[in-house]
């Protein structure tokens, strides 16, 4: 069995593989609640063979959403259209179920990429006002975030317990919070978009205070059997944002609060950012914050090739796996990682007529698949 299928521990719950399929904000929400989309969608990527599947970004707030049609967790309304799609999707689902809580910080209140990511800077276009650790907006025309004060951060954190909750009501595996592309942890955890004078900014100490009572407050929360993880920018790829070392010292952190793993990629903290983009350009950052800190990590970022993808954890580079444009090209992914390393990946009884291991010799369809 190669690395890449072998089954994965994260507290209480067993992975059948290494493979994941990353977060992915659909757009395609009402009021932060699921549509019938949710079931196309989750319902593919259910069948996708991975592991682990988790739900896109759900805004713990309604302001915390970054488009007015991202996914939310917080109302009753939103957790019974989560249940709905869930219930229609679990039958035929083998992956382990998580979902990335999320607060948009000043990035939020922006409209769909479908209609060019603009900041909505008015209720008259939609949008809303947003928070943040500065008032520092993300870029020149961008809304003008509120900092945040003692009671808001209260108010947050109370959100990120509430939505747990839902999760935990809604029978889910997993949480990971998102800590990472410039959203409002990341903004904490960040020298670019945090300039508080206070207790929660300046040093590396004070600028991760905040993010670590997010996560306390909500491990509290969580059973301990399940698993909570956090994505973190490795790095913000934008000279004076966050650098690898730092995130390994906020995953050391993390590690003693109880977290059970670090999804590491990166940027999002500044439009100037500078990513030099290549394949498995963020699984050296994993690498790094795995070494320093002993927690578990997930590699993101550009992981298309399976026998690399499995090179990724025979290195130990990193424990996990997460695709996301790859699932959304090629939603059988997994299926056909399988045939490349020479696994055996159990798939839907209603698609095995479609296993190229009946059709000896034959070639159904694009052949460079299956090798
Ligand atoms: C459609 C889409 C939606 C995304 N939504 C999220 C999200 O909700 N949360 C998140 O942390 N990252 C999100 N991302 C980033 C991906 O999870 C992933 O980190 C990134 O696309 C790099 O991986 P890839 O090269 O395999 O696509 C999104 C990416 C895409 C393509």
């Amino acid at each position: 069995m190669s690395a890449l299928f072998s089954p994965y521990q994260l507290a209480g719950i067993t992975l059948e593989n290494r493979i994941v399929v990353s977060p992915m904000c659909q757009y395609s929400a009402l009021d932060g609640s699921a549509t019938d989309w949710h079931v196309m969608h989750l319902g593919q990527m259910a069948l996708s063979g991975a592991g682990l599947l988790i739900l896109e970004a759900s805004g713990v707030e309604a302001r915390g959403r970054i488009t007015p049609a991202c996914l939310g967790l917080y109302s009753d309304d939103n957790e019974r259209a989560l249940e709905r799609v869930l219930k229609a999707v679990r039958p035929y689902n083998r992956a382990k179920l998580g979902i990335q809580l999320a607060h948009a910080g000043r990035k939020a209140s922006t409209d769909v990429p479908w209609r060019g990511n603009k900041p909505l800077t008015s209720s008259a276009a939609g949008g809303w006002e947003t928070v943040a650790p500065s008032a520092l907006p993300f870029a020149d025309g961008w809304t003008m975030p509120k900092p945040l004060d003692r009671a808001e951060m209260d108010k947050i954190i109370a959100a990120f317990v509430q939505a747990t909750e839902r999760c935990l009501r809604l029978g889910l595996d997993l949480i990971e919070l998102h800590g990472a592309h410039g959203y409002l942890i990341s903004e904490f955890l960040s020298p670019l978009a945090n300039k508080r004078t206070d207790e929660y900014g300046g040093s590396l100490e004070n600028r991760m205070r905040f993010p670590l009572e997010i996560a306390r407050a909500v491990r509290a929360a969580w059973p301990s059997e399940r698993a909570l993880g956090v994505r973190l920018n490795g790095t913000d790829f934008m000279p004076g944002g966050i650098v690898v070392e730092e995130t390994a010292m906020v995953a050391t952190a993390l590690k003693a609060l109880g977290i059970d793993y670090v999804c590491v990629s990166g940027g999002g903290n500044s439009p100037k950012q500078e990513i030099p983009v290549k394949a498995h350009y963020q699984v050296p950052f994993a690498a790094e914050v795995k070494r320093l800190s002993g927690l578990a990590t997930m590699a993101v970022g550009m992981i298309a090739e399976p026998k690399a993808a499995d090179g990724i954890v025979t290195k130990n580079e990193a424990d996990l796996v997460a695709l996301a444009r790859g699932f959304l090209d090629d939603p059988r992914w997994a299926w056909h990682a399988a045939e490349a390393l020479g696994d055996d990946l159990k798939v839907v009884v209603q698609y095995e007529r479609a296993r190229p291991k009946l059709w000896p010799g034959a070639k159904l369809v694009r052949p460079e698949l299956h090798p």
